[in-house]
């Protein structure tokens, strides 16, 4: 019985000492400015009581200082009590405890924020000019109803990043004055990027298109030439590392052209096809050799390359529905198709080597299955052939028998 007491005793004591009760239930701020039934003071209460930072014991005196013990307007009286954050001192509020590892460590939360805000285009022209129409950061995630970025509601869960961002960036008014274009959003919906983040893409999974941060990362800045290959590999890696074994690569690290972005495009990446290999129009390689170069020509040979295997597979699968029905086991000459396709898949990523030898290597692969399909495919149908034409001999034969036994019986007496 005792030992029952002491442990009830124990347990109301962790709860009263646990900040979250602490800051939930006693604080004066939560309570006086709940009841204040005032538009601006009000709602942070409300939106804070359903944020992450409600539920970890941040309270209001957290941000904005003051004393949560005392009752009535003396609360707001202490050294250090802020009032409202002035916009340029919000990183450093914010950085007080996420730059912090210590408080960090029991969240599994990254501490690089602050620092990758500071250099920032966003961060410098905050910090360097004083400009407070930048985001910080509760441009993006709010002041009070901040939450976790799995949360769907959340302003920087996936899907709403583009959102998010062109709040500030689609606003021509807004961004008057910077130089900037204000078409990216436009541009990143239309992408197969964006397509394959609204789910309307089949199999595809729309958490692994890259949003406006998974570019830009945490901290925009417009990327320098080398850094774009590296920004599109951290999911393209089979194609950059291709990319950069070919003479593009020495050329952009020599020049800065061409970039993943030159022949792609930045934000309204779109699915590439083989008609980027013949034609001077913007991103295309005629945009920037003309026609009679060797570089052009190598360009003419790779897409002839890609256009036969391209025809080579669907060669295959012509002939493969033609004796669909036959009764042939087809398993070796799908095999082979699934292969095939599988080289022809590969060999795209390769095109940016612009090694011929390498290229065609892979579509010879192709052009060698399709042979043996056809081979085997055209002794099937042969053989199916000779088969129908014993058959048809067959018929023949027995129906002159019959028609031998029925004159032979009508001429027999009765
Ligand atoms: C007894 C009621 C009461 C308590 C307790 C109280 N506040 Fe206030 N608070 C107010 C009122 C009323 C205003 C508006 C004052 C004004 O406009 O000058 C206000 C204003 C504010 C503002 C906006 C200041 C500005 O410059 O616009 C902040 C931030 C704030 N309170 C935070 C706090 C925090 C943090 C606490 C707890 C440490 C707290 N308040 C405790 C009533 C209260
Ligand atoms: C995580 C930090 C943080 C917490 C916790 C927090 N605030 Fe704030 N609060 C801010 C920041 C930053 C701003 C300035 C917002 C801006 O510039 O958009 C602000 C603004 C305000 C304002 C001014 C709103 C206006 O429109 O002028 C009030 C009032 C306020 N907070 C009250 C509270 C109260 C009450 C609590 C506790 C329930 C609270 N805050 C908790 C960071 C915080
Ligand atoms: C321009 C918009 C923007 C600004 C400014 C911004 N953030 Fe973020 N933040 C995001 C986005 C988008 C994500 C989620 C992206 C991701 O998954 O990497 C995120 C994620 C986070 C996370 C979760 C990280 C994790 O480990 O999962 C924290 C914490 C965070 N931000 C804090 C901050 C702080 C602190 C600042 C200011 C110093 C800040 N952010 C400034 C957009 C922004
Ligand atoms: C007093 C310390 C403290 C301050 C100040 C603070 N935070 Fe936090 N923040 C936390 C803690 C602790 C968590 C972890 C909550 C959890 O994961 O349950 C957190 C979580 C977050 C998350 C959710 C991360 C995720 O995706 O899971 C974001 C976003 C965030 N804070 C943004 C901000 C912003 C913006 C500010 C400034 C306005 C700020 N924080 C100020 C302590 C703080
Ligand atoms: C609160 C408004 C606002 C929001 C929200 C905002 N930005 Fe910005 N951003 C700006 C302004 C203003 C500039 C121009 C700063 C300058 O060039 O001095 C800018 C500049 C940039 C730049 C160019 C930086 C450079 O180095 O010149 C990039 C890239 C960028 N933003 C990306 C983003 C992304 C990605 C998001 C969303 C995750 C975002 N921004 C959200 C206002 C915003
Ligand atoms: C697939 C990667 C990628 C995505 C997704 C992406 N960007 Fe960019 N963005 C870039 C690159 C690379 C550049 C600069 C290179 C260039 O000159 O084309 C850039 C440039 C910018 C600029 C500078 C002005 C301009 O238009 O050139 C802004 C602002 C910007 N992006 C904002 C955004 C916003 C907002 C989103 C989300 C709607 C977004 N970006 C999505 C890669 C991306
Ligand atoms: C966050 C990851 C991510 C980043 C960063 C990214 N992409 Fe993608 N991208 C994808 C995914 C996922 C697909 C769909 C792949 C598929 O079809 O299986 C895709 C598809 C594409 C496609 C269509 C062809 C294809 O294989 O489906 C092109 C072209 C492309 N991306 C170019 C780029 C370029 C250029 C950049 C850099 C400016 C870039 N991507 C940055 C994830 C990313
Ligand atoms: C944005 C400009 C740009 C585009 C678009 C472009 N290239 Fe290039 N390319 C260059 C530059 C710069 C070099 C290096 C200088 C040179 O050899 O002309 C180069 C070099 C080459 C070379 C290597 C020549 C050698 O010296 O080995 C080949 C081959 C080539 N390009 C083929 C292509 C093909 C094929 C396309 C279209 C898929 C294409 N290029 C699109 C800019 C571009
Ligand atoms: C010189 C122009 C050029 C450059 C530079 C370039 N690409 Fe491509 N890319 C192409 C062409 C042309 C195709 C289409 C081949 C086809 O489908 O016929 C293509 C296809 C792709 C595809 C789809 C096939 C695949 O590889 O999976 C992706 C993804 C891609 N590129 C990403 C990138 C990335 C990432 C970079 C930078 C590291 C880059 N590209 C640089 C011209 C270029």
């Amino acid at each position: 019985m005792r030992r029952f007491h002491i442990r009830l005793l124990f347990i109301a004591i962790s709860v009263l000492l646990s900040p979250a009760f602490a800051f939930a239930a006693e604080s004066s701020c939560v309570t006086c400015h709940k009841e204040a039934g005032d538009e601006r003071l009000t709602p942070p209460v409300e939106d804070w009581q359903q944020s992450v930072h409600h539920d970890a014991g941040v309270g209001c005196h957290s941000c904005h200082g003051g004393n949560p013990a005392i009752e009535g307007m003396e609360a707001m009286t202490t050294k250090d009590y802020t009032g409202v954050p002035p916009v340029k001192t919000i990183p450093n509020l914010c950085g007080s405890c996420h730059s912090d590892p210590d408080k960090m460590r029991k969240y599994n939360l990254r501490v690089d924020e602050y620092d990758l805000f500071r250099r920032s285009g966003h961060g410098r022209a905050l910090f360097d000019k004083g400009d407070t129409k930048v985001a910080t950061c509760v441009s993006c995630h709010g002041a009070h109803k901040v939450l976790s970025k799995k949360d769907p509601a959340s302003p920087v869960y996936y899907t709403n990043i583009p959102q998010t961002c062109g709040k500030c960036h689609s606003d021509a008014e807004y961004m008057k004055g910077y130089g900037l274009p204000t078409d990216q959003v436009a541009k990143y919906s239309r992408s197969y990027h964006a397509q394959i983040l609204r789910g309307e893409i089949p199999d595809k999974n729309p958490t692994l298109a890259p949003t406006c941060a998974s570019c830009h990362t945490h901290s925009p800045l417009l990327p320098g030439a080398v850094e774009v290959p590296e920004i599109c590999g951290r999911c393209h890696s089979v194609t950059a590392k291709y990319f950069k074994d070919g003479p593009h690569y020495i050329a952009l690290t020599e020049t800065g052209v061409p970039r993943c972005v030159d022949c792609h495009g930045n934000h309204e990446i779109l699915y590439p096809g083989i008609e980027m290999f013949s034609s001077d129009q913007d991103r295309h390689c005629g945009a920037c050799h003309d026609a009679s170069t060797p570089e052009y020509q190598a360009g003419q040979q790779i897409k002839s390359l890609l256009e036969e295997a391209t025809k080579q597979v669907a060669l295959m699968e012509k002939e493969l529905a033609d004796i669909e029905h036959s009764g042939r086991n087809l398993d070796d000459l799908q095999t082979l198709t699934e292969e095939a396709r599988t080289n022809l898949t590969e060999v795209l990523p390769i095109t940016h080597t612009l090694a011929i030898e390498k290229i065609k290597e892979k579509t010879d692969l192709v052009v060698a299955n399709s042979s043996k399909l056809v081979q085997s495919t055209g002794e099937f149908k042969a053989e199916l052939n000779a088969r129908k034409r014993n058959l048809a001999i067959i018929l023949g034969v027995i129906f002159v028998n019959i028609a031998f036994l029925y004159f032979k019986r009508r001429t027999l007496p009765h």
